[in-house]
């Protein structure tokens, strides 16, 4: 049997091309959930959205520091991997806490491992993501790199494959399910709003610093819709908010790819928007000093600022890419190719 091991937002648009090939398959596809995410806004809504069907196992992980999560989750994933009846292979999924416990305890228990979005760096340990990067692909017999450049920083270690971005499959899945129509429910016109995300530490946890980065979006005189992800709330709530930004709770899926999709730009520090964001043809303000899509900034559609406001305010008015956008993240079957590869090494271990 396959077996995949979520716990976050990101996590689960990543699951969703896996769930529809192991479909086709017919194969017997268990998901354990190690609730490192729980609001309905956050887990539940993409179940919904996403026609997933509800974990076969849940793990109550929870919030708390990186060890607390990474920790417990080794710890539940492990018991609940030994208590497998059957032979399996275990796949995880991007950076988060919940991928680098899962990766370690599935390992630990002696399962061969797969990791999906394989091989990005940034070369800053200071972000917790780089450090979950590593781990998991340690722990990983076979990495699934989304893109050449990642597959390029993994290919030395003879594990890696080229198969194309699971989120990119789930965004042209998603395409016909996007409507314009839901922009008047938010009073908006198309292209002359931008889209705000933010949850990164380094620019939501200080107030000072997310005061800072709202004077900018704010110096603008552009209007801008910002669904708030629940630890920058924490910081905002003691914040006044400017009344150009339109502040939302965290949207669905297809709202949220809908808004983007008719937005004039995006603003943001999430590694999805970025490439959301380049598949629409949208330029992004990048809220980080490193990017995590090389390739964006490259072929010119991403811009990193960092939190700096003097930058911040300039490539709101100022950037303006109109170049070229290859396909950089395959051709929306990523899916099909990993398990593809899976069935080519791991028939055993799945069909058993
Ligand atoms: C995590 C990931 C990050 C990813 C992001 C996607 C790590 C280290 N970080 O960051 O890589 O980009 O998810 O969204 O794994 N909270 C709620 N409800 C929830 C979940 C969290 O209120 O359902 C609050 C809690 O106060 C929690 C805080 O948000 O302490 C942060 O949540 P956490 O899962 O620790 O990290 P994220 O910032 O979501
Ligand atoms: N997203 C959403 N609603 C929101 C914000 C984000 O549906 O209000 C989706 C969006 O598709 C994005 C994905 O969640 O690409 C993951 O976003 P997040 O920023 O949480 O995580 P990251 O990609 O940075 O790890």
């Amino acid at each position: 049997m396959l077996v995949s091991i979520v716990g976050t937002r990101p996590n689960l648009i990543k699951l969703a091309p896996i769930v529809r090939a192991a479909r086709k398959d017919n194969l017997e596809h268990h998901i354990i959930h190690t609730g490192q995410h729980y609001d309905y806004e956050l887990s539940q809504v993409f179940f919904e959205e996403l026609e997933l069907p509800p974990p076969d196992t849940y793990l109550k992980v929870g919030s708390g520091s990186d060890g607390y999560q990474i920790g417990e989750t080794i710890h539940r994933v492990t018991k609940t991997l030994q208590r497998l009846k059957k032979p399996a292979f275990i796949l995880v999924y991007g950076d988060t806490n919940a991928t680098a416990g899962a990766a370690l305890g599935a390992r630990k228990c002696g399962f061969k491992v797969g990791h999906i979005e394989s091989g990005i760096r940034t070369g800053d340990y200071l972000f917790p993501e780089e450090i979950n990067r590593v781990i998991s692909e340690t722990c990983s017999d076979v990495l699934f790199a989304p893109t050449k450049s990642t597959y390029e920083n993994v290919r030395s270690t003879g594990r890696a494959v080229l198969s194309g971005d699971c989120m990119f499959d789930t965004l042209l899945w998603a395409e016909p399910r996007l409507d314009q129509k839901l922009l008047s429910e938010f009073d908006l016109t198309p292209r002359e709003y931008c889209l705000v995300t933010m949850h990164r530490g380094m620019n939501v946890d200080k107030p000072s610093i997310l005061r800072r980065i709202l004077k900018a979006l704010e110096d603008t005189g552009e209007h801008f819709l910002f669904p708030v992800h629940p630890r920058t709330k924490k910081t905002l709530e003691k914040l006044q908010v400017p009344s150009s930004i339109q502040v939302t709770p965290p949207l669905g899926y297809f709202a949220f790819l809908s808004l983007m999709k008719y937005s004039k730009k995006v603003i943001t520090d999430s590694g999805g928007a970025q490439k959301e964001a380049y598949a629409f043809g949208i330029p992004s303000v990048i809220l980080l000093h490193v990017p995590v899509w090389q390739e964006l900034v490259e072929v010119g559609w991403n811009l990193p600022v960092s939190n700096e406001p003097d930058k911040i305010r300039q490539a709101i008015l100022e950037f303006w890419p109109r170049g070229k956008r290859p396909p950089i993240f395959g051709d929306g079957r990523a899916g099909d190719k990993i398990l593809q590869t899976l069935h080519q090494e791991y028939d055993k271990l799945l069909s058993g």
